[in-house]
């Protein structure tokens, strides 16, 4: 199912020159009707790069890279073709389409918004029963009923299909019950639930759908945690806990590694703390935060497995010009135990306290060092001075050498010559690294172009492979053949899997009376496949586009495929049998 409907499609391509959209990544010149350039997507001196502009498409003689618009920008910017065609909707100031309900994909993901709903009240029905060990457990670790109820936890109870049955009496089917990663599949066959006998935290999304859950067993068993696997409503490394919250409450945010680590900061009053789930902190997430967020202060646990992981995350957040500051949490491992062993004015002082990203770095550099003695003394600087050169902003860099020459009795030029010499250092090491990054993205895709043209080649013989394409490359230019054509070819006829999806795709849309354009393929056919495509599509201009000649190639097509499968004659259909028999005759 395509993901946009011709309409949009047709709309975002009227909008777009793809002239005027590839010039901002090469310089083109125009020659008559088409335009040339260095290509994008490998090394070359002299340009093979074209662009058509009849056909708003793009064709590399030099590497075989081609395409339209969207595959374009999938490959300049390295976006899948769903961002791909977000980023050109937005240049050109339209606007996506809402999902449609009669789209599959959106149902279902419908449905499993419901399901998750469901579960969640489910849940939390269950951990309200009296007696509920989960009701018990959270009452024990100080959780107030009214936290309960904000967060809308619940319990998942012992029983291998409590849920799984609820939710079928409700109407639930088996599909989208495993769907949303609620109910699985047991040994014998049966739907069994995937949370048992465990404390749930659903995660909510910004727009207050529950897209997934987190589950603690109540004792010391492993998994410690079970966490919703990826399913069409939620990716791991996206979602943020909390934040349906906490993006009311400043713009300065809290982040904790644990779920029970936000639930006690909510409680005792800072509203803006968050968590990732489960996974290490992605930048997909910072990105989602620095939305949100002007200032992030990473409350990690003060264990080196937290310790590592802030400094990880915050170099993340510094990629990303956004502030970060570093609680030192001192009396306890984590929020949660700091807040319960000394309350919520200690918790606030560590707060105001928290060390901004170069202090705490100036810190730990410091750890285990005596920096009375001179050898010390020198060994800190070293340490200091690499810190300092990682700062972007000049005037940061001004104020931290100012306090390190204070602090350690160096004189200030002395402490800026070196940082000089460490900053050039890290501006060369930069440049290398990002020009070696380039060359193997680019060398990648070229490789993969190169690739899928050699398996392309080789998947059949020349002369049936171009008859193949220029029938693919008629039809496309006079769709009113197919009429004709249609009970002399089906698409076994083709020899390759990309020329029979080709055909059929072609076929489908002649049948339904839509139109033949690049755009319209970008979708179901990856940017290897859409540089094929292209060719296809451009050779329309130099064949002779008559009935004979789509009936020559058909000709040709069959007369190479018996050749093909000559060589082993019980490959062949009693039919083609006989044909070549009576052939051979
Ligand atoms: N986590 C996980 N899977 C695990 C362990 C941890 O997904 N097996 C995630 C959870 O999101 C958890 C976070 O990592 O909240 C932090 O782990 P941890 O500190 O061990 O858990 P807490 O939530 O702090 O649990 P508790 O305080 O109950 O020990
Ligand atoms: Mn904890």
């Amino acid at each position: 199912m395509a993901r946009f409907s011709d309409d949009f499609l047709f709309e975002l391509r009227s909008r777009i020159d793809i002239e005027e959209l590839i010039s901002s990544y090469v310089r083109l010149k125009k020659q008559g009707r088409i335009s040339r350039g260095l290509c994008p997507f490998h090394v070359e001196k002299t340009p093979s790069f074209t662009v058509y502009s009849d056909t708003q498409s793009y064709y590399c003689f030099g590497c075989g890279a081609g395409g339209e618009s969207i595959t374009f920008i999938r490959n300049i910017e390295n976006l899948s073709y769903y961002d791909a065609v977000q980023f050109l909707a937005e240049k050109v100031g339209l606007k996506m389409p809402e999902e449609t309900a009669d789209d599959g994909l959106y149902a279902l993901r419908k449905r499993i918004f419901e399901a998750n709903r469901e579960a969640a009240r489910f849940f939390y029905a269950n951990l309200i029963k009296p007696d509920c060990p989960a009701y018990t457990y959270l009452i024990g670790r100080g959780i107030k009923p009214e936290t309960i109820k904000r967060f809308g936890l619940g319990y998942a109870p012992d029983s291998w299909d409590a849920l799984t049955r609820h939710l079928r009496s409700k109407g639930f089917k088996e599909n989208e019950l495993i769907s949303a990663d609620l109910s699985q599949k047991s040994r014998t066959g049966g739907l069994i639930d995937v949370f048992r006998n465990r404390l749930m935290f659903p995660i909510i999304d910004l727009k207050g759908n529950v897209i997934a859950f987190g589950g603690r067993v109540l004792g010391d068993e492993k998994p410690k945690y079970i966490n919703t696997s990826d399913t069409p409503v939620y990716k791991k490394g996206k979602g943020i806990f909390a934040l349906n919250i906490a993006k009311a409450h400043g713009r300065s945010l809290i982040l904790c590694e644990g779920y029970m680590d936000v639930i006690a900061m909510h409680q005792a009053g800072f509203q803006n703390a968050v968590a990732g789930l489960g996974t290490a902190f992605t930048s997909e997430q910072a990105q989602i935060l620095s939305r949100y967020a002007d200032e992030v202060i990473l409350a990690y646990d003060s264990d080196d497995a937290g310790k590592k992981a802030a400094k990880r995350t915050m170099s993340i957040f510094q990629s990303m010009n956004v502030k970060t500051k570093i609680l030192t949490l001192t009396g306890g491992k984590d929020p949660d135990e700091i807040i319960k062993r000394f309350g919520r004015e200690y918790m606030q002082k560590i707060i105001d306290g928290s060390l901004s990203s170069t202090e705490y770095k100036l810190a730990l550099a410091k750890e285990g060092i005596n920096t009375d003695t001179a050898d010390g003394k020198v060994e800190y600087l070293k340490k200091a001075v690499e810190v300092l050169s990682e700062l972007d902003d000049a005037i940061e860099r001004d104020v931290y050498a100012g306090r390190l020459s204070e602090e350690t009795g160096v004189t200030r030029t002395a402490i800026d010559e070196q940082i000089k010499r460490a900053l050039s250092f890290r501006k060369r090491k930069q440049d290398i690294d990002s020009f070696n990054k380039a060359r193997e993205i680019l060398e990648g895709k070229v490789i993969a172009a190169k690739n899928a043209l050699k398996l392309y080649n080789q998947s059949a013989s020349l002369r049936c492979r171009q008859a193949e394409e220029t029938l693919l490359a008629s039809l496309i230019q006079n769709p009113e053949f197919y009429k004709k054509l249609k009970d002399k070819i089906t698409i076994d006829d083709f020899s390759s899997a990309l020329h029979k999806r080709l055909f059929f795709k072609i076929t489908e849309r002649i049948e339904n009376n839509q139109e033949l354009d690049l755009i319209y393929f970008a979708d179901e056919f990856n940017p290897e496949e859409m540089s094929i495509l292209t060719k296809v599509f451009q050779k329309g201009r130099t064949i002779s586009n008559t009935l004979d000649e789509c009936l020559d190639c058909i000709k040709v097509m069959s007369e190479e495929k018996l050749k093909q499968s000559a060589a082993d004659p019980s490959k062949l259909s009693d039919e083609e049998f006989l044909r070549l028999f009576y052939k051979k005759e």
